[in-house]
């Protein structure tokens, strides 16, 4: 199947970005290590990275006739502010993952609100970098699962 990963905004700057929230590992280390997973599960991977919210609509609206099966997404900062990109999500209606690096829950009160996560088939926070994995593996499992 096809799996669509989405970095929203500052995410290209893992890696030298607040590393003591975000950790060492860069965007193409997070992206090759996903792409591999996917492969040896045999699927078919494709990462996106945008600052720019339309961009990321654009893609999710695109999601909806190119053969995507599940969409895993970190929206960074559009997580709090974005209800285009939760729009968007809502009518593609494809199934997602929100994936955070942090725990937002546990940092300032305006990171608790996300305009995602009742929408989203589950969500994975706090564990860094291994956000991303353990939601390609339960995406994974999922698709396997028929
Ligand atoms: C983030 C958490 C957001 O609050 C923040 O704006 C980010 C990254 C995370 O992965 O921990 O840019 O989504």
């Amino acid at each position: 199947a096809s799996i669509l990963v989405l970095h929203g905004p500052n995410l290209n700057l893992l890696g030298t970005r607040e590393p003591e929230v975000y950790g060492h590992a860069t965007l193409a280390d997070i992206d090759a290590s996903l792409q591999a997973t996917a492969q040896a599960a045999g699927h078919v991977l494709e990462s996106l990275q945008s600052n720019a919210e339309h961009v990321l609509v654009d893609r999710v609206q695109a999601a909806r006739g190119d053969g995507t099966a599940v969409i895993l997404i970190n929206p960074a900062a559009f997580t709090h502010t974005s209800v285009a990109l939760r729009d968007a999500l809502a009518a593609v209606a494809l199934p997602f993952y929100e994936i955070h690096l942090s725990n937002p829950h546990r940092r300032e009160p305006f990171r608790h609100h996300s305009y995602f996560s009742d929408l989203a088939t589950g969500v994975v926070c706090g564990f860094g970098a291994d956000s991303y994995r353990y939601a390609l593996d339960a995406a994974i499992a999922r698709l396997h699962a028929g």
